[in-house]
C-alpha cells in the first residue's frame, strides 16, 4: 500500500479517558511517528545469507523501475535476481536518515523471526543486507503476487472458489502455526495481517508475508502494548483499538476481514466510497447469517459452478464470527483451519453431487 496509507491507533502514554479512538474512522499516521521497543541487537541468522549492497544493484538492476514489485510502509519491494541465477524479491527499507534507527530496529525484527519460522504458508526470509546504512530483506519470490491484486486486478481471471477456499486455509495454516507456541517456543501476533501480506506462488498457493510488526508474546499472557501500533486500516480489531490489548485474537479479526474479501472480491477499505460504504466490515456484517441477503455480496466475478450455497453459508459464518466485536468470543486459527477443511470438503461434495445429478438426466 502506499506509504501514505499506513495508518495506526497512536494511544501512546494516553490516559485511560483518552483512549476512545473510534475504529471505524480513517487516521492516517505516518510509520515514522510510532515508537518502538528497542530490541536485541541481531546475532548472525542461522541459514540466511548476507548481501553487500553491491549485490543487492546488481540484483535488480540498480532499483529499476521495471523489477518494481510494490511499495509498502517500509519502502519498495524489487524483483531481483542473485548471482546465483535464483530469482528472489527484494525489500528495501527507504528510510528517512532521521529515523534510521528505528527502521534498523524494525529491520531486526523481521530477520530475528523470520529467521526462526519455518513453514510451508509463511514467505521465508532468504537473506539480508545491512550495508552502512543501507538495509534489506531477500525474500523467496512469489509468482503471483498479493491477494488483493488477485482479487480486485483489472483483467486477470478471478480465482474461483475452491481457489479462494484453499488460499483461506493456507493463510489460516499459516497464522495457526505463528499463534502455536511451536513456532519458536512462544505464541507470534502477526499485527499486520491483511491480503496485500498474503502472497500467492506459481500454484496460487498462499504465504503469509511481513513478519516485522510481529512481537513475542508469552504464553498465557495478554501483551499489554504499549510501544508501538500499527497495521492498516480496515483490519484493525476494534477491541484492540479502543483498549490497547494485544491478543492472538487481533490477528483472527484480521483474518475474517480477508475471508470477506475473498468472499467478495471486495476490498477491506475503499477509499473512493462514501463514508458509509468503504470499509468492508460495516458494509456486510449484519447479512453473513441472512442466506437470501449474502447471495447478493457473493462475488460476482466467481464462477457460480466452483461453488455451493451450502458452503458459501458457512464460510460467511466463520468469518462473521472471526470479526466479532468481543474477542474471546473468536475462533482460534486452529479451529479456523479445521472449519475451513469441513467447508473445503462440504463444497466439493456438493459440487459433485450436482454433477451426479446433472449426469442422471
Ligand atoms: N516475496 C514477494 N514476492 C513477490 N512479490 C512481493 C513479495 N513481497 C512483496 N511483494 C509485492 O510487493 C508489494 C509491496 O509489498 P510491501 O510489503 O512493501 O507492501 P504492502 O504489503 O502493501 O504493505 P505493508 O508494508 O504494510 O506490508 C506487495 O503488495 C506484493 O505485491
Ligand atoms: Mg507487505
Amino acid at each position: 500500500m502506499p506509504f501514505g496509507l499506513v495508518s495506526a491507533w497512536s494511544k501512546r502514554r494516553r490516559s485511560k479517558s483518552q483512549d476512545h479512538t473510534d475504529p471505524w474512522i480513517y487516521k492516517p499516521l505516518e510509520i515514522w511517528q510510532l515508537e518502538d521497543q528497542a530490541t536485541r541487537p541481531t546475532k548472525r541468522q542461522h541459514g540466511s545469507s548476507v548481501y553487500t549492497l553491491k549485490e543487492m544493484e546488481e540484483a535488480t538492476g540498480s532499483f529499476s523501475e521495471n523489477n518494481l514489485l510494490g511499495k509498502g510502509g517500509f519502502g519498495r519491494v524489487y524483483r531481483g535476481t542473485l548471482r546465483s541465477g535464483e530469482v528472489v524479491a527484494i525489500k528495501k527499507m527507504d528510510l528517512p536518515a532521521i529515523k534510521e534507527a528505528e527502521g534498523e530496529r524494525e529491520f531486526r525484527v523481521e530477520v530475528d523471526i523470520l529467521s526462526r519460522l519455518d513453514h510451508p504458508n509463511l514467505v521465508s526470509l532468504i537473506g539480508y543486507c545491512a550495508d552502512g546504512k543501507h538495509r534489506f530483506l531477500v525474500y523467496e519470490y512469489m509468482h503471483n503476487g498479493n491477494l488483493q491484486d488477485h482479487l480486485n486486478g483489472i483483467g486477470q481471471r478471478k480465482m474461483d472458489w475452491p481457489q479462494r477456499l484453499k488460499v483461506a486455509l493456507g493463510a489460516a495454516r499459516g497464522l495457526a502455526y505463528l499463534h502455536s507456541s511451536s513456532a519458536v517456543g512462544i505464541p507470534i501476533v502477526h499485527r499486520d495481517f491483511k491480503s496485500t501480506n498474503v502472497l500467492l506462488n506459481a500454484n496460487l498457493e498462499a504465504k503469509i508475508s511481513d513478519f516485522g510488526l510481529a512481537k513475542l508474546m508469552p504464553e498465557g499472557q495478554e501483551t499489554h502494548v504499549t510501544a508501538r501500533v500499527l497495521g492498516t486500516f480496515g483490519y484493525f480489531d476494534p477491541e484492540y483499538t479502543s483498549t490497547g490489548k494485544l491478543t492472538l485474537q487481533s490477528d483472527v479479526y484480521a483474518f475474517g476481514v480477508v475471508l470477506l474479501e475473498l468472499l467478495t472480491g471486495r476490498r477491506a477499505v475503499d477509499l473512493n466510497q462514501g463514508p458509509n460504504d468503504q470499509n468492508l466490515v460495516l458494509q456486510v456484517r449484519n447479512i453473513l447469517n441472512d442466506r437470501k441477503r449474502l447471495r447478493k455480496v457473493i462475488d460476482p466475478e466467481m464462477a457460480r459452478n466452483s461453488y455451493t450455497i451450502e458452503s458459501i453459508a458457512m464460510f460467511a459464518n466463520l468469518a462473521s464470527r472471526c470479526i466479532r466485536v468481543d474477542s474471546s468470543e473468536r475462533p482460534s486459527m486452529a479451529e479456523c483451519v479445521k472449519e475451513l477443511q469441513v467447508i473445503i470438503y462440504t463444497n466439493s461434495k456438493g459440487l459433485a453431487m450436482v454433477m451426479h445429478s446433472l449426469r442422471m438426466i
